[in-house]
């Protein structure tokens, strides 16, 4: 693949292998400046992997990688001066307020400390955090966490942003102040690559999307075009008990173009429909009309499992490996040593700079 210049981003073919595990496998990526590009796969599937390698943090071992027209390996420096990165957890420090946390952001990438002021408070007013500028940011929500790790990922103003699950976590609420910033950001001119395991969320702000499985590009496309690929919105009923499956199965497929697919063990129908609202009138009513229990009826927006069922004839559930629980514990460790790692990126940033890898 030729890298243009008009693209801020270009991976093709990157490997990246941790001691059995190929992380990536042939990944392949092209951002074109001044789009939102979203990278959706499940967990595990290397999208974590493609941000650090992306952002000089790692290393690959096979196939090249441009940001911003610099190659990873052979320029990491000129990469880091045109990028930010917004990790997957937020590297707030909880002891500090949010200015105190912006302003040593600004002197960590080598701003003046009056410099390191004015850019804290442009930033706190960006991201709308000037109000509670001088609280604790142990005292912030979710949303504002997340907000004030965007803001300290934008200290030097990057081209090219990315920002790893900026929502994974948040309550919907602080999911849409998150999207409300990086519309903003997006709106100034910034390029954004985020990753995300939510369809509706890749949809709602990526005007391209990258499907990334198993260390591999899947899928590449408009998200309207994804979302034509597993039929748009569908409607579910779950019936009382399997004698009443084949009257679902009869009232979804009267609102439905295709063949409703069938839950034998949850005694769920469910079937892609074009008229939302007319469909699960109709099929309430149809029901209630010739007494079968509905236990629930619901109209739901494609998701990525969706998405994957079509393109690779799995859910993302079916291959989930040992070592991606998402059980609490792991979740609270993963965010230590993701706390960890970014205080350690943050030091070896810091000497990168100093002594630049060849
Ligand atoms: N430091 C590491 N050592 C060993 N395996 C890793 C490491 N980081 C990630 N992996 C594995 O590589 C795969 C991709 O991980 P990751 O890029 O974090 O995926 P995602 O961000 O999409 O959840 C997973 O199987 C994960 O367990
Ligand atoms: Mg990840």
């Amino acid at each position: 693949m030729e890298a243009s210049s008009a693209d801020a981003v270009v991976a093709d073919g990157v490997q990246k292998r941790y001691g059995e595990k190929q992380a990536l496998a042939g990944f392949d990526l092209t951002v074109p400046y001044g789009t939102v590009y979203g990278l959706l796969g499940p967990n595990g599937a290397g999208k974590t992997t493609a941000v650090r390698i992306l952002s000089t943090l790692i290393r690959l071992d096979g196939g090249h990688a441009r940001v911003g027209g610099h190659d990873v390996m052979k320029e990491p420096v000129k990469v880091r001066r045109r990028i930010g990165l917004a990790g997957q957890y937020a590297a707030v420090d909880e002891v500090l307020t949010g200015r105190q946390n912006l302003e040593m952001f600004a002197r960590l990438f080598h701003l003046g400390s009056r410099r390191a002021r004015e850019r804290a408070a442009e930033l706190l007013e960006q991201f709308g955090l000037t109000e509670a500028a001088d609280k604790g940011a142990k005292e912030y929500s979710g949303g504002m966490r997340r907000r004030l790790d965007l803001a300290s990922s934008m200290i030097l103003a990057p081209d090219v942003l990315f920002m790893d699950e900026p929502t994974t976590g948040l309550d919907p609420r602080s999911r849409g102040e998150v999207w409300e910033a990086v519309r903003d950001l997006v709106a100034e001119g910034t390029t954004v690559l985020l990753t995300t395991q939510y369809l509706d969320e890749a949809d709602k702000l990526a005007d391209r999307i990258a499907v990334i499985d198993d260390g591999r590009t899947i899928a590449d496309d408009t998200p309207a075009a994804l979302k034509n690929t597993v039929g748009g919105d569908r409607i579910e009923v779950v019936v009382g008990s399997a004698e009443e499956i084949p009257d679902a199965v009869r009232a979804v497929a009267r609102v439905s173009g295709a063949d409703p697919a069938i839950d034998l063990e949850e005694l769920r129908v469910h079937g892609a429909v074009t008229d939302r609202v007319a469909a699960l009138t109709e099929v309430a009513r149809t029901l209630q009309d010739e007494g079968v229990t509905v236990d629930d009826i619901a109209l739901r927006r494609p998701t990525l499992d969706d998405v994957f069922l079509s393109l690779t004839g799995h859910t993302t559930a079916e291959q989930e490996r040992p070592g991606n629980t998402d059980s609490e514990d792991a979740k609270k460790d993963a965010k230590k040593e993701a706390k960890k790692d970014a205080k350690k990126d943050a030091r070896e940033e810091e000497r990168k700079e100093e002594a630049p890898v060849a």
